[in-house]
């Protein structure tokens, strides 16, 4: 990440922060607030020139550290790496998304370095459709991890059956809003989820790109 770059997120973070601390006149800078206690998880000294992808691992690791498992649905999923690796823990997952793909052959385990081979035999529950509200029905938690179309749709669905949910929204493909002019689309998904009630916090992790999470726990428990 470029010193730029890092400037800018830092900016944006803080702002995000306030947005959902329910100060909701952004782009204004009223005075700075704490961060919420999740969002303080930088990564190990070690992994700081490193990380640099790895996106579904280092997500896994902070859901893993700050949730207990639950029904988790990765929405715009891909090839179900993340869901893969949160059912190796223990939890209940889906991946909701209309192209079927199947696992990667293998993957990086970030805790050891080591390149694993994905079982032949494993597989992760993939349901090739749109993602509708009604879906959330069975989950607590629906994971959007660049899932351009579905960020607003998740957020509503969230608010309706009271699950929390993880975003890391991108770009403003088919959203049904666009932000308005001086904000990014960041601070306005955050914007909009918590003018739908829901208690939401930034954080940040270590890849390239992207990489500033939104996160409402919903019914989800967190760990103390
Ligand atoms: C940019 S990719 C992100 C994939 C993965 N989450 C990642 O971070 O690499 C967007 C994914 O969303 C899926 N998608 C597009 N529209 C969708 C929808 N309405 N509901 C669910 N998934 C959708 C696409 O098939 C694609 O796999």
């Amino acid at each position: 990440m470029s010193k730029h770059d890092q400037e800018y997120g830092q900016e944006l973070f803080e702002r995000l922060q306030r947005i959902a601390e329910g100060n909701l006149q952004y782009p204004a800078t009223p005075p700075a607030i704490d961060p919420h206690p999740l969002a303080l998880y930088p990564p190990a000294p070690r992994e700081l020139r490193k990380m640099k992808k790895f996106r579904f691992q280092l997500l896994h690791r902070w859901l893993t550290d700050h949730f207990e498992p639950c029904r988790a649905a990765d929405i715009g999923g891909g090839k179900g790496l993340l869901a893969y690796l949160l059912q190796e823990s223990g939890w209940e997952t889906a991946v909701i998304d209309p192209a079927p793909q199947s696992l990667p052959d293998k993957f990086k385990d970030i805790s050891t370095g080591q390149r694993i081979r994905t079982p032949n035999n494993a597989r992760v529950r993939h349901i090739n459709r749109e993602f509708d509200e009604a879906m959330a029905q069975e989950f607590d938690l629906l994971i959007g991890m660049h899932a351009h179309g579905c960020n607003a749709q998740i957020i509503d669905a969230a608010a309706k059956f009271g699950c929390g949910f993880i975003l890391f929204p991108c770009c403003v493909i088919d959203e049904p809003f666009y932000p308005p002019i001086g904000a990014t689309w960041l601070e306005s998904v955050a914007d909009y989820a918590v003018r739908q009630g829901h208690d939401i916090f930034p954080f940040r992790l270590n890849f390239k790109g992207q990489n500033i999470g939104l996160a409402a726990p919903g019914r989800c428990q967190l760990k103390s």
